[in-house]
């Protein structure tokens, strides 16, 4: 399996950037890389150099492709865990030729498939049926970013005979899925007939969503433990519900195969399975460069396993998963009435240029963690505001984060708070050991959920 690709040359990639692959170990998420950052930033540009690198033809790296910076020339190299690694290289500055040169064994590349973010086919096609090698390794490098993918019409016959087990995993995100067949028109010519009611339309009548989604599934269903699949923007066009559908299959599927996903969607970077291995990359513009800043599986998991908290559910649900996809100029609080009160403060003396984090970091003792995150994901502007009586911890925080910026406002709390008044004990539907439920409240709670459900099935 990859460890890292390394590109060189690229587009935006001026300087060698290494982007570095998750390993699967059989929990999901373990296998998934996940590719964030600002458009313009870089990240297709990294999907296509895996794109490239897996021609079993050296592609031809256009002009348009080449960094004058980088010399004119472009190098990826693709590495694996034994020490083996592939280059795909220019022949010399200024030409589009390129050539491989194997380090060791080279790594295996026949396993690596790759979509581009337009994922489209033409509606009327030819009849040609392709194996997964042929398609993964023929998916091409095209010269023209937006070419349709018409090697996908191939796939098509080849899912038609394996029906059951494609519609299974495409019911997992779209259900019902749609009636579809393949026809032939008296031309000669194949198109992909769906079924609505008494009527019938061609691919040209559905959904994009669906469309790139059909593209996706095909890549998963008859891959193998192992296999590579990188998917630029899973999300395209996809509705939100169908999104977190679409990234609980690519956890599960990243349990035993590597995905690599670039995304702006917070719902495929969700935050539970990095610590189980999962992790994430940055793209970003420095000097007009595309670098790539990663967060360090260790750092991952060792951060939000340690933020799992019922009592803070925020922290880790899809308003905190923005943490991947904030900009740079982060403003740190430490819990939610920080967010809501300090915004009014600031906004009425002196309006600070930067975006608050979420819903707060969970408590002081979360702002180095968050710190932490962001600096490895290579943020350069992070302010962190404390409350009066964690002056101590600022300056520690000063002292460990020497470019971001801390300080502790001058009251020991943002709001006035009265002693509260002693709190009378209070039995729960849970009982207070576990958080189990009561076997005294276990038959009625559960009928009343069954009520509920004979209304939401109605
Ligand atoms: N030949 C080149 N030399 C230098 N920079 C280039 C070259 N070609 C493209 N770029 C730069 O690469 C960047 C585009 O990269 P890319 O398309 O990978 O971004 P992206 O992160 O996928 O964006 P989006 O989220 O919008 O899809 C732009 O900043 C562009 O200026
Ligand atoms: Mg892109």
């Amino acid at each position: 399996m990859l460890t890292s690709l390394e590109i060189t040359g690229l587009r935006g990639f001026a300087s060698k950037q290494t982007l570095t692959f998750s390993l699967p170990n059989g929990t999901p998420g373990s296998g998934l890389t996940v590719i964030v950052g600002a458009n313009n930033a870089g990240k297709s540009t990294a999907i296509e150099a895996l794109r490239a690198v897996a021609q079993r033809q050296g592609p031809s790296f256009t002009q348009g492709r080449r960094n004058q910076a980088a010399g004119d020339q472009v190098l990826i190299r693709a590495a694996d865990a034994d020490g083996n690694a592939t280059v795909l290289k220019s022949v010399r500055p200024g030409s589009s030729e390129t050539e491989y040169i194997m380090e060791h064994k080279g790594v295996d590349l026949s396993k690596l498939l790759v979509l581009p973010a337009r994922r489209v086919f033409s509606p009327y096609f030819n009849r040609s049926v392709t194996t997964r090698d042929d398609y993964m390794a023929n998916i091409g490098f095209p010269a023209i970013r937006t070419s349709t993918m018409d090697q996908f019409t191939y796939r098509l016959f080849a899912i038609e005979k394996n029906r059951a087990q494609f519609d299974q995993l495409l019911k997992r995100v779209v259900d019902p899925v749609p009636d579809w067949s393949i026809d032939q028109m008296d031309n000669g010519q194949y198109f992909l007939k769906i079924r609505k009611g008494s009527a019938t339309h061609s691919s040209e009548g559905l959904g994009e969503g669906l469309v790139s989604l059909l593209f996706i599934v095909d890549a998963l269903y008859d891959s193998k433990d192992g296999d590579t699949i990188a998917v630029d923007e899973p999300e395209l066009s996809l509705h939100p519900a169908l999104q977190q559908k679409l990234s609980d299959l690519l956890l599960e599927y990243s349990a035993t195969r590597q995905i690599a996903v670039s995304t702006h969607s917070p719902h495929f970077a969700g935050l539970a399975a990095l610590p189980n291995g999962a992790t994430v990359a940055r793209v970003h513009a420095v000097d007009e460069e595309s670098r790539i800043s990663q967060l360090s599986s260790a750092t991952a998991k060792k951060i939000f396993g340690l933020m799992k908290n019922d009592n803070n559910p925020h922290v880790l649900g899809l308003a905190a998963q923005e943490i991947f996809f904030i900009e740079d100029r982060v403003i740190l609080v430490e819990g939610q009435e920080d967010v809501v009160f300090f915004k009014k403060v600031q906004s009425s003396i002196e309006p600070l240029e930067g975006t608050f984090f979420g819903w707060g970091v969970g408590g002081a003792e979360n702002m180095e963690r968050i710190a932490t995150v962001l600096k490895e994901l290579g943020f350069s502007k992070v302010v962190g505001i404390l409350d009066g009586n964690r002056a101590q911890l600022a300056q520690t925080l000063k002292e460990n984060f020497p470019l971001f910026h801390f300080f502790s406002i001058p009251a020991d709390d943002i709001r006035t708070k009265s002693p509260v008044p002693e709190r009378p004990a209070v039995v729960g539907l849970l009982n207070d050991a576990n958080n189990a439920i009561r076997p005294e409240y276990l038959e009625k709670t559960k009928q009343l959920l069954q009520k509920a459900n004979v209304y939401l099935r109605g």
